[in-house]
């Protein structure tokens, strides 16, 4: 079983939910409403939060993502929008089944899961070789101050009618590692809950190691947003997140 499997039942939780929402509207907005792509890709799609969004505007929609169970959830989400919208179950670090999209997304800090800086430029290059000339990719990355200020030693619980998940979280500045311990209780019956533990890893990549490797795969007119999904930190300086907008060249 992947790791994401183990909480994928209870993935779909009010703080995954707003990142997607305002990662949908931010990306919207920067873009402009005359930015109309006839085809987008959402790259590690999970349960297909933000694919849902871009399908009621982008008339096809192809969501990519590694782990079935979070496949299962996005293709029962989107639905209603039948041949529209379809899923793939694919490896970003490897060639991608699709060709020719307008615009790829890769929401909720997708990069900072992908470790190793060769992988992530994989998924670059590989995302590149999906778009069309001038095809747009945007995704978001933590900041450091993220992981220092929200990670570090920090422990969040998120309910839902599908039940509760709880990260505990650390940050290994030295390594720029951060490890979420992710407790799922799935509810099953009656006030019984399935219990599945699982240790996720992500690494805080630099700007400048991104955009090293957006300019190695054939990206320029790198755009770099500060941003968070949290209306608080708005009028904060240190933002939790970075949303970028690449141009395939
Ligand atoms: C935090 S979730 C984000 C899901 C979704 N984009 C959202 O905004 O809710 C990360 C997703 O990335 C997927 N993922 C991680 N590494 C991957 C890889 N190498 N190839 C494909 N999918 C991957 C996981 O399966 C998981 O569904």
């Amino acid at each position: 079983m992947s790791q994401y499997a183990r909480f994928a039942r209870v993935y779909d939780q009010d703080a995954h939910r707003q990142v997607a929402r305002e990662f949908h509207a931010t990306m919207v907005r920067a873009l402009g409403r005359s930015f109309r792509p006839q085809l987008a890709l959402d790259l590690g799609c999970g349960s297909g939060l933000l694919t849902e969004l871009l399908a009621k505007h982008v008339p096809r929609v192809v969501g990519l993502d590694l782990s079935r169970d979070m496949l299962d959830l996005a293709h029962d989400r989107c639905r209603r929008f039948g041949k529209r919208v379809s899923f793939l179950r694919a490896d970003l670090t490897r060639p991608l089944p699709a060709r020719g999209a307008e615009l790829a997304t890769a929401s909720g800090d997708i990069v900072n899961h992908i470790q190793a800086l060769p992988a992530l430029g994989r998924v670059f290059v590989h995302a590149r070789a999906a778009l069309a000339q001038r095809g747009l990719l945007v995704f978001d990355s933590l900041t450091q101050a993220c992981f220092e200020c929200d990670w570090d030693d920090k422990v969040y619980r998120m309910s839902s009618p599908a039940g509760d998940l709880v990260m505990e979280c650390s940050w290994e500045p030295r390594q720029r590692t951060g490890t979420a311990r992710m407790t799922s209780y799935a509810r099953v019956d009656r006030g019984r809950f399935e219990r599945r533990t699982t240790v996720l890893k992500e690494k805080f990549h630099t700007d400048a190691e991104i955009r090293r490797l957006l300019a190695r795969a054939g990206f320029g007119d790198v755009a770099r947003l500060e941003w968070s999904p949290w209306p608080e930190q708005l009028a904060d300086h240190r933002m939790d997140r970075a949303l970028w907008i690449a141009r395939a060249m």
